[in-house]
Order: structure tokens, then sequence, then C-alpha cells
């Protein structure tokens, strides 16, 4: 198994790690700014003797590496720093995405595209339309980060385990997501039942806000440690057919009453990539809580189409 991972920052090098270091697969880290991957690759390949792994670890600025990947995570494009929005990288992570996808594609054109780079529902609508891959094969990660930060926010105020904790967050990656407090339990107990509407309240927004918090602490950048983890579990869900119901970003074909927009909704992850979307009750509330997020990513992309008009 290979897996190529795009983009050398804090979040591309700190996946490679984590899939090498999980033994999930061969990593071949991939950036333009001249011997950054290959440092850091060959950096990662030093430790695999105390770690204890053997995986190859290489890296360079030559597109032609990333032939024969199962799966190809795309991180390359410009972090958030205070004060922006996830939507103000449109314009400079959209031209990225659209650039490196239309490079890789002659090397690797079977490879699964898993994105991180943000407004990530739009970057992951740029990498199907110019990769022309199935909706099966172009996924996006935020759902499983968002909820890992819902999760975390919950273990911390009920003082349980993080892993007890199992939680749902749709919509798209950005301050219109929707948590679902009502489906999601600590061992089996629904979360309502254990902490009060207020406090939760309060959660819900603090994971909706997760994201610019830690960049308010980081100033220079965003997070990487929990990107990079809900990267690897996706990837491990896949390369090993574990068949995980994962928040993922996906094209909705009729799903949820919405065709033809990418959104984080729960979806069954294997061998094949994304294998069925899965259709979750909503309430009223909830329901228009997604269609709202969705009328967001529409017209995200609506202003991602303009710009190129314009260009
Ligand atoms: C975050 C960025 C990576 O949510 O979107 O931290």
């Amino acid at each position: 198994m290979k897996v190529t991972v795009v983009g050398a920052g804090n979040v591309g090098a700190t996946c490679a790690q984590r899939i090498a270091e999980a033994d999930l697969a061969d990593v071949y880290l991939v950036d333009v700014v001249e011997g950054l991957a290959r440092g850091k690759a060959l950096d990662l390949a030093q430790a695999a003797p105390i770690v204890d792994h053997s995986r190859s670890i290489e890296g360079s600025e030559d597109w032609a590496g990333a032939a024969g990947s199962d799966i190809i995570v795309l991180t390359a494009g410009k972090p958030r720093t205070p004060g922006m929005s996830r939507d103000d990288l449109l314009q400079v992570n959209a031209a990225i995405t659209s650039s490196v996808v239309e490079s890789l594609m002659p090397a690797a054109p079977d490879a699964l595209l898993l994105m991180v780079a943000n407004p990530l529902d739009v970057t992951t609508y740029v990498a199907a339309q110019v990769s022309g891959l199935p909706r099966e094969r172009v996924i996006g990660m935020a759902g499983v980060l968002d909820t890992a930060r819902f999760r975390a926010f919950i273990a911390m105020e009920i003082g349980c385990c993080p892993s007890e904790v199992t939680a749902m967050v749709l919509g798209g990656h950005g301050d219109s997501m929707v948590p679902l407090p009502r489906h999601s339990t600590v061992s089996g107990i629904p979360i309502t039942q254990l902490i009060s509407e207020e406090r939760l309240a309060a959660i819900v927004e603090r994971t909706r806000q997760g994201g610019g918090e830690i960049v308010s602490y980081l100033k220079t950048g965003s997070a990487f440690y929990a990107p990079a983890a809900a990267v690897t579990q996706m990837v491990g869900a896949i390369l090993r057919d574990e068949k995980r119901i994962l928040p993922t970003c996906v094209r909705l074909q009729g799903e949820y009453g919405m065709d033809d927009v990418f959104l984080g909704v729960p979806a069954m992850l294997g061998a094949a990539g994304m294998e069925q979307v899965v259709e979750v009750d909503l309430d009223d509330e909830e329901r228009s809580a997604l269609e709202l997020s969705a009328q967001h990513v529409r017209d995200t992309v609506d202003q991602w189409r303009n710009l190129q008009q314009d260009a």
C-alpha cells in the first residue's frame, strides 16, 4: 500500500508520520518548496528504527513520485491566521488544489483523493471537477475532526474516557456545521441525560469554533495534530477495508434530499473508497441547519466559479 501526502507543512508532515508509524502504508511526501519534503521525509525515516516500523518514507518536489498510490492526501494550501474564516482561503487554496490535481493525475489516475485544505467542501468540489473521478474516489476530511473536537469537549465536561464518546457532526466544515447532540452518546447513554442543556449549547458552540480557537493561540497557522489523526483514521478505514461509518465530505446524489452538493454526512469507508452514504433521521431543526450549511457551501462554490470566469 502507498499513500502520497501533498504538502509537507504541519498537517502534511504529521499525516505522513501517523500513517507510516501506524504501519498503514509506505508514504511519499511531495511539496513544491525545494527540499522541504525531502528533509521531513528523511527525518521521519530516521525515526523508524526507534519507533519500530519498516514503512518507507520518501519525499521530493516531483509529482511523478506519486505513481502507484492507493490514496493521495491533499493538504497543500495556506492555513488560516487569526481573524480569517476558512472561506477567506477560497481563492488561493482552490487555485492550488486545481493545479495540484492537474499535476498529479498523469502519475496516479486511479488514486483516491482525500482532501484536507480549506475551505474543505469547496476544495473537494474542485478536486472532483478537475480529476473527473467518481464520487467514491474524491472525499474530504472535516467531519471526523469536527466530531473528534465535539467528543473531546464532551469527555472533558464529564471527565470520562474520550473514546467512550460517540458523536456526529454533519454539514460543511465551517461555522454552519451541524453537531447532533441527539445522536451522541457516552457508552450508549445519550449525552442529553448527562449534560445540561445550557452546557451542551456551550459545547456545541465551542465545537463550531474549534478550529478558530486553535488558530487564535497559534497565530501563524492552524491545527494539525487532530486533523492528521482524523486523516489517518480515514486512510486506515479504506486501506484495511474496515467499513467504518465516518462523517465524510461527499457529493450528495439525492441523499438527504440534496443533489450535487459536497457536504459532510456519515459514509461507510472501505476498500472501494466511499462505499455508501448513510442517512440519519433528522428532526426539522437539524434538517434546516443542514440545508443552511449546504446553501453556504453552494454559495462558496459559486464564488469560486465567478472568480474563474473573471480570470
Ligand atoms: C481546523 C482547520 C484545519 O478546523 O480547518 O482546524
